[in-house]
């Protein structure tokens, strides 16, 4: 048995994380490439994807953009493809990616069918095109790990009253947690336990790692009202989701299969 730290290590394996250049999306790409793996960047932007592989490679470490369509059956095909042709492998498939519709705060009473469309199509079905392609060659090859990223969100329902007053700049104002993303996160959860349990025997994992709220620039007013919910009184930084996933990502969780490990102070705690 390998020390403690070695069963942490990612060394030889190959990591996809898709929604990789987003606020979490490109630490996870981060912290898997400094542990060893060598990542393979998905996103939406080519460019962005070449630019932060760039990055990871210049500190000494290994990675590189392949730009992704989640929401488009073709795009997802020719992509994994072309990392199988390169890599001829993936070990470890981090699926983060997840979207907002251009209408993603409206109420309910005028939430639209196309922009519902456009959540599911990204938040699960991409989960079930990306698990598609990937997935029966990890079980052919007996190993692998699949990460599917919810939210406290698909856990417990949202505390409405935190959104008052609530402000996003980069999100262009006013924000709140729709019925879909909820819809979608929940879907999630049980996509990992029909995973684990249909390629489990294969020796691929499938676990759920559910992030809490995470500090990125929303207003004082809902940091605080959010961080009063939770047991440790405040919202995560984004690197506080990192250990979860090398965890799950690398061989010290060999025994872990069909869970969520959730990563959110607490909140769901009470
Ligand atoms: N940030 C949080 O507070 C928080 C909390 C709980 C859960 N999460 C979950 O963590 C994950 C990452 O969140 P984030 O805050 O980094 O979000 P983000 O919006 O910064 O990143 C999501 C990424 O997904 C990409 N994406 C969207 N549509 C795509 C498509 N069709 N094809 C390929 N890529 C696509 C986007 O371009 C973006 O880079 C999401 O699944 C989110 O639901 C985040």
């Amino acid at each position: 048995m390998p020390n403690v730290f070695d069963r942490f290590s990612l060394k030889d394996k190959v990591a996809v994380v898709t929604g990789g250049v987003g606020i979490l999306g490109g630490l996870y790409c981060r912290r898997l490439a400094e542990a060893g793996a060598a990542v393979v960047v998905a996103d939406l932007d080519s460019e962005k994807c070449a630019g932060l592989a760039a990055d990871i490679t210049a500190d000494g470490h290994e990675a590189e953009g392949f730009s992704v369509d989640l929401s488009n059956e073709a795009s997802v095909k020719a992509w994994a493809r072309a990392i199988l042709d390169k890599y001829g492998r993936v070990d470890v498939l981090v699926n983060n990616a997840a979207t907002k519709s251009p209408d993603f705060f409206a109420p309910l009473g005028s939430f639209t069918l196309e922009d519902w469309n456009k959540v599911m199509a990204v938040n699960v079905t991409g989960i079930f095109l990306t698990v598609r392609e990937f997935g029966p060659s990890m079980a052919e090859r007996g190993k692998g790990s699949i990460i599917n990223v919810s939210s406290v969100y698909g856990v417990v329902a949202p505390d409405q009253r935190i959104y008052e007053g609530s402000w996003y700049e980069e999100l262009g104002g006013a924000i709140n947690t729709p019925l879909i993303y909820s819809t979608t996160k929940g879907a999630v959860i049980a996509m990992t336990k029909y995973l684990a349990s249909y390629w489990g025997a294969n020796g691929v994992r499938t676990n759920t790692l559910t992030p809490g709220g995470v500090s990125s620039g929303q207003n004082s007013m809902f940091s605080e009202k959010y961080g009063a919910r939770v047991p440790m009184g405040r919202m995560a930084r984004a690197d506080e989701m990192t250990g979860a996933l090398l965890f799950l990502a690398s061989d010290a969780s060999s025994y872990v299969n069909g869970q969520n490990i959730i990563v959110d102070g607490g909140l769901t705690a009470w």
